[in-house]
């Protein structure tokens, strides 16, 4: 099963974006990270316009940049009009050096430190998430010191609702009270008083709220659950003239064959009638709506390619197929048994006639990348593709065992670009200090 359309089989082989996976093996090694350039811009554009379509256009897509954070997606997020959310300084660095409009930018994080709070103003980030109170104090000591200092801030910041939607599996709960990290909670008046304190300073802008109920969900109804809930919040706050909200992403996207992602448009359809429907029986004004899609912008547009070394059959136990990646660069089988579709790239239209387990080579046993999978013939020499690496690969990728992260291309059409180098022993080695 291929799980996206950038996807193609042809004499036998995997092609991505019109471009051979094994001329791509041979001319950047392995293990690489490929992308499709267009795959990613259709994703995008099919939210923009599904706001455009259901909500007049009154919203923003704000791609959520931990999926895959590095210049050519910031640049490609911009062409196509979206703004973004950062999480860390790091991501919000990036982002600033390859000149994102920074007021399309979202600054998130439940523990943001005092030095990123102070970069996101200097920057002037258009919107500061705040998750906690103690992150509210330290960021209006933060600009009240800069406005004393002849600055004139006046920093536009939303809340982190917590609005008691669990919806982390394929089903959803929808609990009093939420055991989560982030942020202020409805139930508690926590969210309340967030908002009274936030109102007291002028230095701060209270534009509206947020929230993210969780990731890979499939269902429209805990969304819809959450845009009622976080309207009814609004309707209750009338003093605060909130005017934004933040619904958040978590999209579900294709990884194995029963996976059934929503369409964009369903989505947005469904929770537009939802806000309109609550902003005419509370009588407040439908508020623009931000969705922060990661994920599901880039997650089914990426690919993995490995080279596969050894072949281990263990007579009645299992077949180990051992490639020349793993954990450092797909964290995600180790961490929570994800599960992936994977297929030899040069044996691609070939049946899948073994039972295997595909093994890394870092030095852990829990090195996986799947265990119990169908595959084709494979040998030694040959490349395995894992589809649907796009989102959570490279972001989560490590330098476990002083292994270097692999290069990242971005193809087009037949086309080729690298956008990430593979790194080096040299990068390896340049921040040790000889004693
Ligand atoms: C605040 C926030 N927005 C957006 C996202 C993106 O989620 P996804 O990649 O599942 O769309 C996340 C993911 O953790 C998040 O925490």
């Amino acid at each position: 099963m291929l799980t996206s359309n950038s996807l193609k089989i042809v004499d036998n082989e995997l092609l991505i974006g019109n471009v051979s996976t094994s001329e791509l093996a041979k001319n950047f090694k392995t293990p690489l990270y490929v992308f499709d350039e267009e795959g990613i811009r259709k994703n995008c554009r099919a939210y923009v316009n599904s706001i455009k379509e259901n909500y007049d256009g009154n919203g923003l897509v704000a791609y959520a940049s931990k999926a895959f954070s590095c210049f050519a997606i910031y640049q490609i997020a911009k062409e196509e009009g979206l703004g973004i959310d950062v999480v860390s300084g790091g991501e919000l660095y990036t982002a600033h050096r390859i000149n994102f409009p920074m007021d399309k930018v979202f600054f998130h994080g439940n523990n943001k430190t005092k030095e990123e709070l102070e970069l996101a103003v200097k920057y002037r980030v258009g919107t500061i998430v705040v998750d906690n109170l103690t992150e509210l104090k330290m960021l209006i000591r933060l600009i009240e010191k800069a406005n004393k200092n002849g600055e004139k801030i006046k920093q536009r910041i939303m809340l982190r609702i917590k609005p008691g939607v669990d919806a982390h599996t394929h089903n959803f709960i929808r609990t009093g009270q939420i055991d989560s990290k982030f942020g202020f909670a409805v139930e508690t008046n926590e969210a309340t008083e967030a908002v009274n304190e936030a109102l007291k300073y002028d230095c701060l802008d209270l534009v509206g709220i947020h929230c993210h109920i969780g990731s890979q969900i499939f269902d429209c109804n805990p969304f819809v659950v959450t845009a009622e809930i976080m309207m009814n919040f609004i309707a209750d706050h009338p003093k605060a003239n909130l005017r934004e909200l933040n619904l958040g992403g978590g999209f579900g996207i294709k990884y194995k064959s029963d996976d059934k992602p929503i369409e964009y448009d369903q989505y947005m359809k469904k929770i537009a009638t939802k806000i309109k429907e609550v902003a005419h029986e509370r009588n407040i004004p439908c508020p623009k709506i931000i969705i922060e899609p990661g994920r599901s912008i880039i997650g089914s547009e990426g690919i993995t390619l490995y080279t596969v070394g050894s072949k281990k059959v263990i007579p009645n136990v299992r077949t180990y197929i051992a490639v020349d990646g793993g954990m450092g660069d797909n964290p995600r089988y180790a961490l929570y048994g994800a599960e992936y579709e994977f297929l030899c790239a040069n044996k691609a239209g070939e049946p899948k006639t073994e039972t295997v387990t595909i093994a890394g080579r870092y030095c852990e046993s829990g090195d996986l990348l799947g265990e119990n999978v169908k595959l084709q013939n494979v040998e030694p020499g040959d490349i395995l593709a894992v589809l649907s690496t796009g989102a959570y690969n490279y972001s989560m990728a490590s330098n476990y065992n002083r292994i270097p992260r692999p290069a990242v291309v971005l193809v087009n059409n037949g086309t080729v670009k690298e956008i990430i180098e593979r790194e080096t022993y040299e990068d390896i080695i340049s921040k040790d200090v000889i004693l």
